[in-house]
């Protein structure tokens, strides 16, 4: 692109930027908070949507191949067959949407996964991940390299100071240079919202990252002060749809960090229908980063089928 078409989409930019309503915004959030969720009788059949959306994530530093193995197998498996059988959905090929690792453990998450005929895909976190603070092309290496082992979806980071000091060019040709180390890789490009300052820079970032070649905009990285909260979502998914009655272009959605309980990931499903539309309601448009959700749905999951709280033991590797 030149310049002077990016100078063009900057413009634009500024102009739906105006459109940001930090009121109205901040009332949307509290309004979905307190909403009406899915009658109880269809809240297992949208918690196992939320489970086909899940990015099941692990990114410790303890994280070794034997504990990138158990997350795998969880991935297939996430809720207990005989719960899916009580649903009569154990043949519908039930499974998260993807595993996240660090791009050491990528190989590892690849083999495990190949061993057991699965074809859930591996997203790597990359670009100095979390903070994005270590030099352009070590982080340009990263992504290289966790695509190389066997990575199909690349989750990079930003660099937060182009956003803080207002140099979006830069960020705009930061981004394009990770997408073409992607590859065929999907991009979700994480915002790292906590750090933003202004709904007006998450705006920004957002149009920036889209501009560039992202598949997915991320809230969080898990690892600041705070992660993915109501109103910045809004102001993402306002973006997103804003993008989309420019370009024609979908983008996708990937809320992460902290996200715990099974109510919450009912919430971000009813804000995404409401602000997206059902389209968005898919795992190629609308992923959950999580490690701990699944535990909480699936035992969720439980007291709808059989009526009562299920205890830690009967739900392995909760
Ligand atoms: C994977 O598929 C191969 C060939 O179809 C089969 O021989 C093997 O037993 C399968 N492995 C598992 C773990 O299902
Ligand atoms: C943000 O998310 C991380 C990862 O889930 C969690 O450990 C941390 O406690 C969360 N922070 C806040 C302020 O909720």
């Amino acid at each position: 692109m030149k310049s002077s078409q990016l100078l063009a989409l900057i413009h634009l930019l500024v102009f739906l930027v105006l459109r940001v309503n930090t009121q109205a915004v901040l009332k949307r959030a509290q309004s979905i908070q307190g909403q009406k969720l899915p009658k109880k009788q269809w809240q297992s059949a949208w918690l196992l949507k939320a489970v086909t959306c899940i990015d099941l994530t692990t990114l410790s530093g303890d994280d070794t191949p034997s504990n990138v193995h158990r997350l795998c197998m969880k991935a297939i498996q996430p809720v207990r067959h005989d719960l899916l059988r009580k649903m009569d959905m154990h043949d519908k090929g039930i499974s998260t949407a993807a595993v996240c690792v660090y791009p050491s453990r990528v190989a590892d998450a690849v083999r495990s996964l190949k061993a057991a005929n699965s074809s859930i895909p591996v997203a790597s976190v990359a670009t100095g991940f979390p903070a994005g603070q270590t030099p352009l092309e070590s982080r340009l290496q990263e992504v290289r390299s966790a695509v190389n082992d066997g990575a199909t979806e690349i989750d990079i980071v930003i660099n937060r100071m182009l956003a803080l000091t207002g140099q979006w060019e830069a960020m705009f040709n930061e981004i394009r240079l990770f997408r073409e180390a992607c590859g065929d890789a999907h991009m979700k490009t994480i915002l790292a919202v906590g750090e933003l300052e202004t709904l007006s820079n998450v705006y920004k970032a957002s149009m920036v990252a889209m501009m560039a070649g992202s598949d997915f905009i991320k809230t969080s990285t898990g690892k600041e002060a705070v992660n993915a909260t109501y109103p910045v979502a809004i102001v993402m998914l306002r973006a997103i749809r804003d993008y989309f009655l420019c370009t024609g272009h979908k983008v996708g959605f990937k809320p992460a960090g902290g996200i715990r309980t099974a109510q919450e990931s009912l919430v971000w499903l009813t804000l995404i229908k409401e602000e997206l539309g059902s389209e968005w309601l898919h795992p190629h448009l609308f992923r959950l980063g999580a490690s701990s959700l699944l535990a909480d749905i699936e035992r969720q999951i439980y007291h709808e089928v059989t009526g009562q709280y299920a205890a830690l033991h009967e739900l392995p590797m909760a």
